[in-house]
């Protein structure tokens, strides 16, 4: 009798967790006809944020990039990527059409947490005297120009309302960013105040934003570049749009014709994106609440969480881990994303990753396969609608570039988007099936001519670019 009530309560247990796992696989699906509603709403929205300021969730903020590199970048130049979790500086000695990128160097540096939601002037400070390290550094096969004084590009991947290509006020933090007293602040200023601070010499010849860095750092190496996208930590997107389809634009039209524009796609929202409970009451108790919804459901800071948040409620209603819940599960971002990809990459037979992570991070032991069998369908359900909205928002904007057609203007178009992000490189299920989608979405014959391209540290590379590019020794007169 007692072995016959403890299987029925197994029974109960499992039927309970199966409910919770068919609930959520339910609430997450993604057919391709969601998929459209969702390009066809990001189409709209890029349309309202290039008419007018505040238009749109979508900022569609101006990048006062007007020009991607051609090649002809010269001279020694430094950049800074500040926005996930690590901060990257590097210098790269350019040799023009030549000598492409002569020599290169970086050093990363992963960010004090307490920093990232502490007060601006440690933060810059911080990074200010980063860089001064590095430079203290500079050796053989780097040249500064007689006279010269040090230029940096400055990859800043929050919102920002630029004022020119080296200034810019920040919007919002994103991302686990949270300093109060920089928003509304010119962070070229910031940074160079920092500078000065500790005796650096160095001028920031050009602000820009991860996803532009990524398209200007792409373009260099392949003039098909026209779309970059960023999943990583966050998740954003960038594109050359033309300049007479920029209503709120009010500058001088372009010579090139063209603007590129950071879309900032993490604040998208739509009532076609498919939301459950989890991604609720995530938001809910998030930094920024009533935020960056698109880049909650897609982005690598947050697949983990909400995976952890489905265990937990398993734990808590059909005792998954057994009859108490395991504390460490409460705990907010515990559960990481890279560890959800290991989990979900595991093909041991028994699963013996998965039973380690749940051990290590969470300190669940004794777990059954059928346990961690379920598990991995829950991160297979989690990424997927991550990867698949991803797809989506890339095929709205191909939609609003006329790029998601064989022909345009009578002519073959070739289009490449420069990928780049931890999450796309790192997570394999999460790139296949973003790339699947891809190819559902535009149909066969269209996806043989639209090529997704792992940018690797592109942003970087990008940044220096612009920043030769927008030297202050360049000749005033370009024409
Ligand atoms: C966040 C930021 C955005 C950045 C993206 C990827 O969405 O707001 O500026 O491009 O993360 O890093």
């Amino acid at each position: 009798v007692v072995v016959m009530r403890r299987r029925m309560r197994n029974g109960g247990r499992w039927g309970k967790a199966e409910a919770v796992v068919r609930e959520l696989e339910e609430r997450c699906s993604t057919p391709a006809g969601k998929l459209r509603q969702v390009a066809d709403a990001m189409t709209v929205e890029m349309h309202a944020g290039l008419a007018s300021e505040g238009g749109s969730k979508l900022k569609m903020l101006i990048s006062y990039v007007d020009n991607l590199p051609t090649g002809d970048e010269n001279g020694l130049f430094y950049a800074l990527d500040l926005g996930g979790t690590n901060f990257r500086v590097m210098r790269v000695q350019l040799g023009g059409k030549e000598g492409r990128v002569a020599k290169q160097e970086f050093a990363e540096v992963s960010i004090p947490p307490h920093l990232m939601t502490g007060t601006s002037h440690e933060l810059f400070d911080f990074i200010a005297a980063e860089l001064a390290k590095f430079v203290a550094t500079e050796g053989e096969g780097f040249h500064l120009s007689h006279g010269r004084q040090r230029e940096l590009g400055f990859t800043f991947s929050f919102p920002v309302r630029q004022t020119s290509i080296s200034s810019g006020t920040l919007i919002k933090w994103t991302k686990g960013f949270s300093i109060d007293d920089t928003v509304g602040e010119d962070v070229v200023a910031e940074l160079t105040k920092a500078m000065e601070r500790q005796g650096l010499d160095m001028r920031v010849s050009a602000l820009v934003n991860d996803t532009i860095g990524t398209l200007a750092g792409g373009r260099y190496t392949d003039k098909d570049v026209v779309v970059a996208v960023i999943l990583g930590t966050g998740s954003n997107a960038a594109y050359v749009e033309r300049a007479h389809a920029i209503p709120k634009w009010h500058g001088l039209l372009p010579k090139s014709g063209e603007m590129v524009i950071n879309m900032e796609w993490g604040n998208f929202r739509s009532s076609h994106l498919p939301l459950t409970e989890y991604d609720q009451a995530m938001d809910t108790e998030s930094l920024n609440p009533g935020e960056q919804i698109f880049e909650k459901l897609v982005s690598g800071m947050y697949l983990g969480d909400i995976v952890r948040r489905v265990l937990l409620r398993m734990a808590e209603e059909a005792a998954f881990f057994g009859d108490t819940v395991p504390p460490k599960l409460r705990i907010p971002f515990v559960f990481r994303t890279p560890d959800m990809s290991a989990m979900h990459h595991d093909h041991s037979p028994d699963l013996k990753i998965v039973g380690n992570k749940l051990k290590n991070i969470l300190g669940i032991t004794n777990t059954s396969l059928k346990t961690r069998k379920t598990i991995i369908e829950i991160c297979d359900i989690v990424a997927a609608r991550g990867a698949r909205l991803a797809a989506a928002g890339i095929y709205g904007v191909l939609k609003k570039m006329g790029r998601d057609t064989i022909i345009r203007d009578g002519e073959k178009q070739k289009t490449v988007v420069a990928v780049d992000g931890g999450l796309y490189e790192h997570y394999t299920f999460y790139r296949e099936c973003l790339h699947s989608t891809m190819i559902e979405l535009l149909g066969e014959g269209v996806s043989d001519t639209v090529i997704l391209e792992h940018s690797n540290d592109g942003s970087g590379t990008g940044a220096a670019l612009l920043a030769a590019s927008h030297s202050q020794y360049l000749d005033v007169d370009e024409s």
